[in-house]
């Protein structure tokens, strides 16, 4: 087992589980902040510590000293599980005790994500990655994470190629697949088409965007970041002020998203958008719960006042049918002015990405892209990890993971370039 690893991942559950900042849990540990950071850095970074064996102990003993939490499913059963099946169809599936342990091993695979170490623990399985719909991210990010898992991975991507076009059903194609494979990925425009596929199969299934409805995996690794971020900056999810921006009726991340942020307490969630794209009522109706406050407005600059994240979103505009864009114009553009303006100096900016960057486009602005207040590459880079911990908790391999990691046997450049090297060494 890799001490190292172990160590962070440790530390990084005990402050989630505890809810505490960095600030608050070296306190609570009697150490100084300095200390616990060198303790979070990467094993290779120079300034990398191990921690003494005495605060290890420490931290299982609080740990051990919680009230009981709900038990675990039981042995054999699934982690992350949709009517007794593995599949990951919704965020409305999870509770934040799944959520925390889809973290917890989201940061034992992090060594593998940044490649300083690989394992097998899937070896021989196959993921069949069915992409209906566009996508660079979504499905090459799953794709590399089933490959780091020592997986290996098939494709189809558009209907043109696949024997949709020719009118197979969905149910046929499911299981046809089905009898190929260890477990799906599926992209498709309908809303509910993902968890149609998903009926006629037994096998894993992670939804990867069904049309306009939801985006699971995104909305975890979007949270996933959101706690990282923030425990760098001393904050907790508890009480924060969360703007969406766009197109929040298309938009499935953001549906995704906030009913995961809504499983938290005391939030504001402004929803910014003109009034054709505005966020579905259902959906208002499920965040009104544990004390959130909800807000709606089409005036820009007014919604993401004082926020600590604000998540721009494209205009979907594949998926209009009869919508308006009056309202919408270019002074709707997320950009510096606006940030520097409206926001305070540690506000998170994020985007699930892909940006517009046609000119007279609305989307996000390349104007903050030196900024270290945007996020966007960051949460990118956490799609592996957090994509590698759905597919080990759905295949049951979650817990072989850390005893079976070696380091790496090519030599890997460092992959981040010089406008994140401010965050280099800091998670
Ligand atoms: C989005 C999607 O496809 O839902 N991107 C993503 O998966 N990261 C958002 C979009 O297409 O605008």
């Amino acid at each position: 087992m890799d001490t190292k690893t172990d160590q962070q991942a440790l530390l990084r559950d005990a402050m989630r589980i505890l809810n505490m900042t960095r600030d608050a849990f070296s306190q609570r540990l009697g150490v100084t902040r300095r200390a616990l950071d060198s303790w979070l850095l990467p094993g290779g970074s120079p300034e990398f510590r191990s921690m003494p064996e005495v605060v290890g102990r420490f931290v299982a003993e609080i740990l051990d000293g919680l009230p009981a939490r709900p038990p675990r499913p039981a042995a054999g059963a699934p982690a992350i599980s949709c009517e007794g099946k593995p599949q990951l169809l919704t965020t409305g599936q999870l509770d934040l005790d799944t959520v925390n342990e889809v973290f917890r091993i989201a940061d034992v695979m992090e060594p593998i994500a940044k490649r300083r170490k690989v394992t097998r623990v899937l070896e021989g399985a196959v993921l069949g990655n069915l992409f209906f719909e566009a996508s660079t991210r979504t499905r090459m990010s799953f794709g590399t994470a089933f490959c780091r898992l020592g997986g290996s991975v098939v494709d189809t991507t558009g209907f043109t190629f696949s024997s949709m076009i020719k009118g197979e059903s969905i149910y046929d194609t499911s299981r046809v697949v089905s009898g190929y494979v260890d477990a799906l990925v599926v992209r498709h425009p309908e809303l509910g088409s993902v968890a149609e596929f998903a009926r006629a199969t037994n096998l894993p299934v992670v939804n990867a965007g069904d049309g306009p409805g939801e985006h699971p995996s995104q909305a975890l690794l979007d949270l996933y970041t959101i706690q990282r971020e923030f425990s760098r900056i001393g904050k907790v999810i508890d009480g924060m002020h969360i703007a969406f921006v766009g197109d929040l009726k298309y938009g499935r991340t953001v549906h995704s998203l906030s009913k995961l942020l809504a499983l938290h307490k005391g939030l504001k969630f402004s929803f910014v958008s003109p009034a054709s794209l505005e966020m579905p009522e259902h959906l208002l109706e499920k965040l009104s719960v544990n004390g959130h406050v909800i807000e709606q407005t089409d005036d820009l600059a007014a919604g993401v006042r004082g926020a600590d994240v604000l998540y721009a979103t494209r205009i979907q505009k594949e998926r209009f049918s009869s919508e308006a864009m009056e309202g919408y114009t270019p002074d709707f553009q997320v950009n510096r002015a606006l940030v520097d303006a409206a926001c305070k100096p540690e506000t998170l900016v994020m985007h699930p990405l892909p940006r517009d960057s046609r000119d007279g486009a609305n989307d996000l602005s390349t104007d903050l892209d030196r900024d270290p207040r945007l996020a966007i590459f960051r949460q990118t880079d956490n799609g592996i990890p957090v994509r590698m911990a759905i597919f080990a908790m759905l295949l049951g391999v979650e817990n072989q993971v850390a005893h079976a990691m070696r380091d790496v046997t090519w030599r890997t450049p460092h992959p981040v370039g010089a406008d994140d090297a401010v965050f280099e060494g800091e998670d």
